[in-house]
């Protein structure tokens, strides 16, 4: 029986990586194979018979990488493709790293958690709850203060404590604390603090039936709509990491009654146009994003779980077995978002394993990986026929950048595996009022650096420090 699935869906995923063929050439056998896995998967024997429904996906997106054309194509074979780690890149600067790395072990900030740290660097703190209209439950951190209010936004499997790990004299929330902002961070449904709904659970194959769009739709505005009723103002500065933009841009061109609420935008590393993107994951998904999410459906598979066989293949394909990339490719974010190790605090990488990743839906990275292959910054592709049953047409709608009106500064780097400065550059010209783009001055500067850069106080924070107080 495994034997039987795992074929089905190798020929499949095969089939649809030879270049998106097999949906023109035998449309019969797309659906064919989709009803007998969904018939098989039923069977309770199923349930007993197969590993797991990760490692089936793992086996069969292993034995698509092993056909050389179709790596070459997911990960790329131009200067674009994203340095994998090898003794070539490491060598050198391995030891090094590695000492940091292990003397930061010792670090108990590993294991508290963000509301711990917070206190435990001397700031007080409060704790929200707001209730989207869909029925998500999500938390909100603050450390309040009498200043204007700034709303932080994490990225894709991020959270709050994004904001607060890279130590008490880096972490982006103290550095505004102290400025005197009262500053807001908030929780997308789905990760570690926002679980809950009022109806469902996460196990419940429907609770992680979402994606950004989603985030941007719904949980945006109820976080934002408590926050300012909580602090009797009219409006706040929100700062956006990576998602944390993606899921502002949808709101602001889904819901643009939501740009007056928002008197600055700062966007860093921001991600809406994704074709130039050189996240392998990404690459890796692309052109199996239309199938591989119908058969992780079929599984129940929803929400991504980082210590899937998935990413153990990833593994695999992108490290080598040196003990620094041991360390680096054993955490999930790091393998989607990249990193560089010239800005890399190797010290403070214990604590930013305790704290990250923090969970995502399934889909959340295939409407990502559909972006890099399509190029557009737009819906949900569920494939035309449920496209017109959903959206009324065959392709999904793009996204009206030009409705959102709230003013948004946009923060950019060469080396961003996820953001690549053309894919801003098009965001750039698009939105309804860019009032600023700057690109980091660090030719190496990375995706999770405009987080936890050791030069965050003077590659990020000067700048936006001035945008804050200028608007
Ligand atoms: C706004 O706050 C008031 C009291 O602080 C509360 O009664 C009301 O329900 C809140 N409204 C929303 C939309 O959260
Ligand atoms: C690096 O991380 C350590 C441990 O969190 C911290 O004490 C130190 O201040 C950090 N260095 C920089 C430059 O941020």
């Amino acid at each position: 029986m495994t034997y039987i699935m795992r074929w089905l869906i190798i020929a499949m995923a095969f089939t649809i990586c030879q270049g998106q063929l097999s949906s023109v050439l035998f449309p019969g056998f797309m659906n064919t194979a989709r009803n007998i896995i969904g018939t098989i998967a039923g069977q309770p024997l199923f349930n007993t018979v197969a590993k797991s429904a990760g490692d089936l996906v793992a086996d069969a997106v292993f034995e698509i990488t092993r056909v050389p054309v179709a790596v070459a194509r997911a990960v790329g074979v131009s200067d674009n493709t994203p340095a994998v780690i090898n003794d070539n890149n490491i060598r050198g600067i391995s030891d090094a790293i590695l000492a940091d790395y292990r003397a930061g072990l010792k670090n108990r900030d590993a294991a508290l958690s963000v509301g711990d740290l917070i206190r435990k660097y001397g700031y007080p703190l409060e704790k929200h709850e707001t209730v989207t209209d869909d029925g998500y439950i999500l938390s909100m951190y603050r450390i309040p203060s009498k200043g204007p209010v700034v709303f932080l936004m994490h990225g894709l499997l991020g959270s709050a404590d994004d904001f607060v790990i890279a130590g008490p004299e880096n972490s982006l929330a103290y550095l505004l604390s102290k400025e005197g902002y009262d500053v807001w961070m908030g929780n997308a449904r789905g990760n570690k603090h926002s679980r809950r709904h009022v109806e469902m659970e996460p196990s419940n194959a429907r609770f992680w039936d979402f994606s950004w769009h989603e985030i941007g739709c719904w949980d945006l505005p109820a976080m934002i709509d408590y926050v300012l009723n909580t602090t009797d103002t009219k409006s706040l500065k929100y700062i956006g990491h990576s998602q944390g933009t993606t899921s502002f841009f949808v709101m602001g061109s889904q819901r643009p009654e939501y740009n007056k609420k928002i008197s600055l935008m700062i966007a860093l590393s921001p991600v809406a146009f994704m074709s130039n993107s050189r996240s392998p994951l990404i690459r890796l998904l692309s052109p199996n994003a239309g199938l591989l999410y119908p058969i992780f459906k079929t599984f129940g598979l929803y929400e991504f779980l980082p210590d899937s066989t998935f990413l153990r293949v990833l593994r695999k394909l992108m490290c080598d077995a040196s003990p620094l990339s041991e360390v680096m490719c054993s955490n999930t974010a790091m393998l989607i978002c990249g990193f560089g190790f010239a800005e890399l605090n190797a010290t403070n990488l214990p604590v930013i394993f305790g704290h990250v990743p923090s969970g995502a839906s399934v889909k959340q990275l295939t409407h990502y990986s559909q972006g890099y292959l399509s190029g557009d910054f737009k819906q949900y592709d569920y494939g035309s026929q449920n496209n017109l049953e959903k959206y009324g047409r065959e392709v999904p709608p793009s996204y009206p950048l030009e409705k959102l009106t709230a003013p948004v500064s946009l923060f950019y780097s060469d080396a961003d595996w996820l953001s690549h400065p053309d894919d801003v550059d098009k965001l750039y010209q698009r939105l309804g009022n860019a009032i600023d783009i700057h690109k980091i001055p660090h030719s190496q500067f990375n995706h999770l650096d405009f987080l936890w850069a050791k030069h965050f106080k003077t590659l990020i924070y000067e700048r936006l420090r001035k945008l804050l107080k200028a608007t």
